[in-house]
């Protein structure tokens, strides 16, 4: 944190953060910062704990020890007025999109925006259409989350975590289960969420080959610690297997 130029600041630290759900320890003494207007790929089997350490970014979860800051802000201290502050700063893709299914597209995407900003009527709806179409959903806004394909759906929840114009962006698996034209699609946007809008971004992948050309820097998290971090050249001198194993596309 005391770092002089701006360029280098970081935009996420987490500072030996641990947590354990019951008598299972998921994460143990991780330590790692991510410098603003980067993008990280956080890999690892499943189980590891990968959802966990976004969810503990977003407070949704808190951790048993150790310390998080979101852009100089230290999160695990912050009350929940300070905390919602620092939410509005991020934007979410869950694992599972996770959009109100009584709502439309429409809808989902105007909610927080109603609720968040003092935008008009108009503005909302130019930056729902603004974003509708980065994400390729501009024709969909008046479909209901159900009659969505499992493509449009994590597009759909991807222009939901667009919508606030985060600082920092959070995506957990955005590219599961989509075929390789639509990954690579929504990998372009995550890369040009970063170089157009210097946008922190930080993925939960399984696709090695989409986090190479997404990732500035990979953490590989293996049976609850950090088992690498760095550049990809990097993790693929580290002494761990799985880190190796993980990130070489082969
Ligand atoms: N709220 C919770 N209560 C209890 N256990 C939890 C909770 N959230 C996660 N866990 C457990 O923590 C471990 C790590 O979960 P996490 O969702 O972070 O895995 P992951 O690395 O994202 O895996 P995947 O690649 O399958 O999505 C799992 O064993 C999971 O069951
Ligand atoms: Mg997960």
């Amino acid at each position: 944190m005391t770092s002089e130029t701006s360029e280098i600041r970081p935009a996420v630290v987490f500072d030996n953060v641990s947590k354990a759900f019951g008598s299972k320890q998921i994460l143990r003494d991780i330590s790692f910062a991510v410098p603003a207007g980067r993008a990280l790929c956080i890999l690892g089997r499943s189980g590891t704990g990968k959802s966990v350490t976004l969810k503990l970014l977003m407070s949704l979860i808190k951790p048993d020890h150790g310390k998080i800051w979101v852009e100089g802000d230290e999160i695990t201290r912050l009350n929940e007025a300070g905390l919602s502050k620092v939410r509005r700063k991020m934007g979410f893709l869950f694992q599972d999109a996770a959009l109100f299914d009584s709502l439309t597209l429409y809808e989902n995407l105007a909610l927080p925006l109603h609720r968040l900003t003092t935008k008009s009527q108009d503005e909302i709806d130019a930056t729902i259409d603004n974003v509708l179409s980065q994400v390729g959903l501009a024709g969909d806004k008046q479909k209901m989350p159900v009659s969505l394909s499992g493509g449009m759906r994590k597009r759909a929840g991807l222009a939901r975590a667009l919508v606030l114009e985060p600082r920092i962006l959070l995506a957990d698996e955005p590219s599961s289960g989509l075929d390789r034209i639509t990954a690579a699609e929504i990998d372009e946007l995550l890369i040009r969420q970063k170089t157009q809008h210097q946008t922190t971004v930080m993925v939960v992948t399984h696709d090695v080959h989409g986090a190479r050309s997404v990732g500035d820097l990979f953490a590989v998290f293996d049976k609850g610690s950090l088992a690498a971090f760095g550049a990809a050249a990097e993790v693929e001198q580290s002494e761990n297997e799985t880190a190796r194993r993980l990130i070489s596309e082969y």
